[in-house]
């Protein structure tokens, strides 16, 4: 069902909050759970839509998780008779991608339909296909699905064209049973990377050099260690408080943080004027002085990450003067900038390239989530934004953000969420405030 959130702008963010396990990683961690021959427990599991949706599919698939608490989920996986998951299940989130490397490894064989995630670019998957090809793998597209069987997976050195997070991941996975020995050189070196590593290592994996661009991973014949696993904590939903805060000249500890993986958008957000303290798992972010425009290329890690780049963009959108934004990674993530327009932004984009001519002020409008990242920078437009602003597909919200709008509103944001298709007002008087007048360009 389609969700609206709708938020009142113009109230500092104060407080505390504390940020979830990271989406990423906790779902490259159950993928990887399908290679585990022991009960695991797996901690500080975010219990969000995309979670929720990768579990069905390894649920389908013949694992058994189930949540203890809260964010606490155990995973057996006493035999897997299924090599097919369905498209239903596998079309609401890329990610299930990372499927192929552990089954095969597992099974031997595994059928998946093309999946589906974030409409953010193309995001081909020849590169999962060349490393598990490398690994000894057969490979076919027919009708929509990858199917991939290996009667035996060995070893191989693989060098990626670029440091794809998924195709890392995937032939990292699948290396674990293979035979011998596996280099990936050019690897990703995203933090949710060196969690997998870290988490399979714990299984029985040796894996070597998670973090640097070349993995090394020798081959074992089971990952049969009972494990108890935290995950790292989410950098994304850190980051995007932290824009929050400044967003709205606010004061905002973040806590249970690792500081060390936010650096890019740290220094991006200091070099913008802003204030901030890092602790060791703490982060306190504050804005007293008037904010400067300022240039953004996305990078893999430790590059600034992309999926920061919408909501830096929703800052920046009120910053007068020219900023520049270059988007490195996907070519299709600048959706939101015709969505902050009808908020009064001016924004132009000519390809990778986004150019923002700071105003003023925004003005909340009716707006549309174009995917999940975006829709939480429409809420952070929405908390600087003169008046109310009601944000449709926020369902895309959930898929990454735990208790987005509770924690929002834990900080002193007017915020509230509902499946309503008729418009919500906030707290206050009933808006009439460019609800349905804001010109809008759309690109
Ligand atoms: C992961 C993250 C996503 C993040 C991205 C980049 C998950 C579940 N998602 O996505 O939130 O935005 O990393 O940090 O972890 N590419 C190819 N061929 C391939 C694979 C990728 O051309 O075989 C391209 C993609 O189209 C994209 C770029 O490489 O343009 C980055 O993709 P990749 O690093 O693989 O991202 P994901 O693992 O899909």
């Amino acid at each position: 069902m389609e969700k609206k959130v709708v938020v009142c702008g113009g109230r500092p963010l104060k407080g505390r909050v504390r940020v979830s396990g990271a989406k990423n990683a906790a779902l490259a961690i159950l993928c990887g759970s399908i290679l585990a021959g022991e009960k695991i427990i797996i901690e500080n599991v975010p219990n969000i839509s995309d979670v929720q949706h990768i579990i069905q599919v390894i649920t389908y698939l013949g694992a058994r998780p189930s949540w203890r608490r809260e964010d606490l989920l155990s995973v057996a996986v006493p035999a897997l008779e299924v090599r097919e998951a369905p498209y239903e299940l596998v079309k609401k989130l890329r990610a299930s991608n990372l499927l192929l490397g552990p089954m095969l490894a597992r099974c031997g064989e595994v059928r998946i339909p093309l999946p589906g995630g974030c409409n953010i670019g193309a995001r081909p998957m020849d590169l999962h296909f060349k490393g598990l090809s490398a690994l000894g793998a057969q490979l076919n597209l027919e009708k929509g699905c990858v199917w991939a069987r290996a009667r035996r997976l060995r070893g191989a050195q693989v060098y990626l064209d670029y440091p794809s997070v998924g195709a890392t991941e995937n032939i990292m996975m699948a290396a674990c049973l293979a035979e011998g020995q596996t280099l990936i050189e050019n690897a990703a070196k995203e933090p949710e990377v060196v969690d997998l590593a870290n988490f399979l290592n714990g299984l029985g994996a040796r894996i070597f050099g998670a973090g640097t661009d070349v993995i090394r991973i020798e081959g074992v014949k089971e990952l049969a260690r009972p494990v108890h696993y935290g995950v790292i904590p989410d950098r994304v939903e850190a980051g995007t408080f932290m824009v929050a805060a400044v967003a709205t000249c606010g004061e905002v500890q973040i806590d249970g943080v690792i500081p060390r993986h936010i650096q890019p958008l740290t220094a991006k957000l200091r070099e913008m004027g802003a204030q901030i303290t890092e602790g060791e798992d703490t982060l306190y972010v504050q804005c007293r002085q008037e904010l400067r425009p300022v240039n953004v290329k996305t990078m893999p890690y430790p590059g600034f990450p992309t999926d920061m780049q919408s909501q830096v963009m929703a800052r920046l959108s009120a910053i007068p003067g020219t900023s520049v934004i270059v988007e490195n990674i996907y070519e299709n993530r600048f959706q939101v900038a015709s969505e902050l327009r009808r908020m009064g932004a001016r924004i132009k984009v000519e390809g990778r390239v986004a150019i923002v001519e700071g105003v003023p002020r925004l003005f909340g409008a009716q707006v549309r989530a174009p995917d999940l990242r975006a829709g939480a920078a429409l809420v952070i437009a929405g908390l600087m934004a003169e008046g109310e602003t009601e944000i449709s597909r926020a369902e895309l919200i959930y898929r990454g953000y735990k208790d987005f709008e509770k924690k929002l509103a834990g900080l002193g944001a007017n915020v509230i969420s509902g499946a309503d298709t008729e418009p919500v007002f906030a707290f206050g008087e009933k808006s009439d405030t460019n609800r349905r007048n804001i010109p809008t360009h759309r690109e």
